[in-house]
């Protein structure tokens, strides 16, 4: 699904990433973890085009969309969850996904061929995409709410039902824990696998939630200092010395510094 080869970024005198390769299969649910300033979301970046590699390749479903802007990388299936439009505080759950999947229509020229898809179907579409999706997220219930009454949790939910109305066949996501309680955190987990085994999404995700990453990921992949230093099934990574090391000796399980 995804392949990243030999990519690398400095700024300025700090090599922010450093000939990284990674691959995504399709199916899979690939975590990236490391301490603060290892370089993750510099490598969201360049993959997913807000920033240019200054060396290396990346190829989505063997395609080359290495340095094409985000809005084309989107097109080729490949979503990160904050690229899509803001949510809507005031409109209710339900009008954020529709927008979010009738903007998403629009620009996808092949469902509209030389303008013959009338109004009404596309209306009728999006509506059945959008309920589809909260239920999957487990937003039904919230259909109706404005968004900015929903409690954080399930607005970091909302996000993620937002990018899924673009179609993704490959989903990433930087940080979908944060913030949430362990609770929540748990929540999140199974419907990651929900996603995954329904609807047979790939997912790459940052994230610090080490409960998460080791209860959801099928490969866990480690950056420090730009360069991933270790990689594996979870219960590999965890015992990796390298890895210890690189979180400060602390004991895994812990917050990493
Ligand atoms: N646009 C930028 N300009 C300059 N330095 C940057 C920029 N983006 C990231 N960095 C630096 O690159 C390093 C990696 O940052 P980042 O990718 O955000 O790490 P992580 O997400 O793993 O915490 C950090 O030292 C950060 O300060
Ligand atoms: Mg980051």
């Amino acid at each position: 699904m995804l392949e990243i080869s030999g990519i690398s970024k400095r700024y300025g005198g700090l090599q922010a990433v450093k000939d990284v390769n990674l691959t995504v299969a399709k199916g899979e649910i690939v975590s990236l973890i490391g301490p603060n300033g290892a370089g993750k979301t510099t490598l969201f970046n360049l993959v997913t085009g807000f920033a240019r590699p200054d060396t290396g390749h990346v190829r989505l479903e063997g395609d080359e969309v290495t340095g094409l802007p985000p809005e084309a990388i989107a097109r080729h299936g490949m979503v990160r969850s904050f690229q899509i439009t803001n949510v809507f505080a005031n409109l209710p759950v339900i009008e954020n996904l529709r927008l979010a999947s009738y903007l998403h229509l629009r620009a996808d020229l092949t469902s509209d061929v030389l303008g013959l898809s009338p109004a009404r179907e596309k209306a009728a579409r999006t509506m059945e995409e959008a309920r589809r999706i909260l239920a999957l997220l487990d937003l039904a219930k919230f259909s109706a709410t404005p968004a900015k009454r929903l409690a954080y949790g399930q607005l970091r939910l909302l996000e993620i039902a937002i990018a899924l109305c673009v179609r993704p066949r490959l989903l990433l996501l930087d940080e979908p824990a944060a913030g949430l309680n362990s609770r929540e955190g748990e929540h999140l987990t199974a419907l990651l696998r929900r996603l995954r085994d329904e609807t047979g999404l790939t997912i790459l995700l940052v994230e610090h939630d080490m409960d998460l990453v080791m209860a959801v990921s099928d490969r866990v992949v480690v950056l420090n200092f730009g360069e991933k230093i270790a990689e594996g099934t979870p219960a590999q990574v965890k015992e990796d010395p390298r890895v210890v090391e690189a979180y400060l000796g602390t004991p895994f399980e812990e917050e990493p510094a």
